[in-house]
């Protein structure tokens, strides 16, 4: 088979690496890819964005699947593109994909279907959203409407902060149209959990849970990043958070999906707050987590390309998703600076691991590789236990280099439930 992935981050080359390793692949085309899939095995990076360019690219070269990395292309409809167009390709629909492309159509359907979810109002005019924010209690959780990078959601911890978050996203536009409309929501205290999913519209399986550390700094202090690594499974998602996970958040989602008639065959990631007073979905992405998938592949057992087929064909029911009993740990290097501005262009060098070196932020220069993001590399290892993981994680990260990289230096560490 000849494949095509989209994309260019962490994600992406953790999915190439992962369908290359079927039998039923003969080529994996990364478009863009980045300078980790330029040099895996069977994958081969290619120069296009557009949907209309990856549409003629994947027709004249007769691809015979493609997966979307980013959620930024099914939010445009890249799925319905190729599908008119008789290609198979792996992902939500763009009616499906406004379940991460606005917050207020997601919140709204978590009501609608009783998925347990943080109270919220939502607002399109800024003296009714600051009149509402006269009556909460702080800290208060405030989201721009549609995508904005990772950026759209803040954490205000008084109404001058809160205010003033408005008045940035509603008045002063900075997300370009995307924070026009908000969302207000109750702030829950707890741990978050990752539980990426595949459904073909029919059932949704949920894959091994995973943990990410959003924060920049140690202790989970200051802003959010895309995520500044993670552990698999997720140490606080026992038995009794993932029945609730079950019975409350994913079978009210599959039965909203199917009575909204959603086209939605590909990754649904819920994204949940473990707190002291109950689970609940934070929200959902139509797309795989970043770094999520990179602890998360490495430890299933099945043929990624084989499930994928499988969902694609309406068989999901008919198969079973198994993971490794082991633990998985990855820990991201990043540009100094990030996620403020940061340089870019200098030499990365990898030396020997014992685990798995997936590149974010890189791309190829000449015959080097240099850092191109802000979250540049991760390194990836497994363990019998978690605490071996992330020994190997770290010790691997020893071996990589480049001009001044910033990692956490407590990834995987568990505290307590606030
Ligand atoms: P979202 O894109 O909705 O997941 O929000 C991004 C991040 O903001 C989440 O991963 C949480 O860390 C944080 N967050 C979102 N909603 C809430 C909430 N209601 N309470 C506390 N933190 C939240
Ligand atoms: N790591 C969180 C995300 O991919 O949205």
């Amino acid at each position: 088979m000849k494949l095509l992935i989209i994309g260019n981050g962490g994600r992406e080359h953790a999915i190439a690496w992962k369908v290359a390793q079927s039998p039923l692949v003969e080529i994996v085309y990364c478009a863009p890819g980045n300078g980790g899939t330029h040099v895996e095995d069977k994958c081969k990076n290619i120069k296009i964005y557009t949907t209309d360019e990856l549409l003629d690219f994947a027709k004249k070269e007769e691809i015979d699947l493609t997966i979307v990395g980013p959620e930024a292309n099914l939010v445009v409809g890249i799925v319905d593109a190729f599908k008119a167009e008789g290609l198979k390709i792996f992902g939500p629909a763009k009616g499906a994909a406004r379940l991460e492309g606005s917050k207020s159509y997601s919140k709204d359907f978590m009501k609608k279907y009783g998925v347990r979810t943080a109270a919220y109002e939502v607002f399109e005019e800024i003296e009714t959203a600051i009149g509402y924010l006269k009556t909460c209690e702080f800290p208060i959780v405030i989201k721009a409407d549609g995508l904005a990078a990772g950026k759209g959601v803040v954490i205000s911890q008084s109404f001058a902060e809160a205010e003033n978050t408005l008045k940035e996203f509603m008045v002063v536009d900075i997300f370009q149209g995307s924070g026009k409309k908000v969302v207000i929501e109750e702030f829950l205290d707890g741990v978050e959990a990752s539980i990426l999913s595949i459904t073909d519209g029919k059932v949704i399986i949920p894959f091994l849970s995973s943990k990410d550390h959003k924060c920049i700094f140690d202790g989970d202090l200051g802003p959010n990043t895309g995520g500044m690594g993670a552990v698999a499974p997720n140490p606080y998602c026992n038995e009794e958070v993932l029945k609730v996970f079950n019975d409350e958040i994913l079978t009210a989602t599959l039965r909203g999906i199917q009575e909204e008639n959603m086209d939605y065959c590909g990754i649904i990631f819920f994204g949940i707050m473990i707190t002291k007073k109950g689970t609940y979905l934070l929200e959902y992405n139509v797309r795989m987590g970043d770094p999520e998938t990179q602890v998360v592949l490495p430890l299933m057992e099945n043929d990624f390309v084989e499930l994928i087929l499988a969902a694609i064909d309406g068989k999901l029911s008919e198969t079973k998703v198994t993971f490794k009993a082991r633990n998985a740990c990855c820990v991201v290097g990043a540009s100094m600076g990030y996620p403020a501005p940061y340089p870019t262009g200098l030499p990365i060098t990898i030396g020997e691991v014992s685990g798995k070196v997936f590149i974010a932020g890189g791309e190829i220069k000449g015959e080097e590789i240099v850092t191109s993001g802000g979250r540049v590399l991760t390194t990836v290892a497994l363990g019998e236990t978690l605490q071996e993981a992330i020994d190997k994680a770290y010790k691997d990260l020893k071996h990589v280099h480049f001009e001044g990289m910033y990692f956490r230096k407590d990834i995987g560490k568990i505290k307590e439930l606030p």
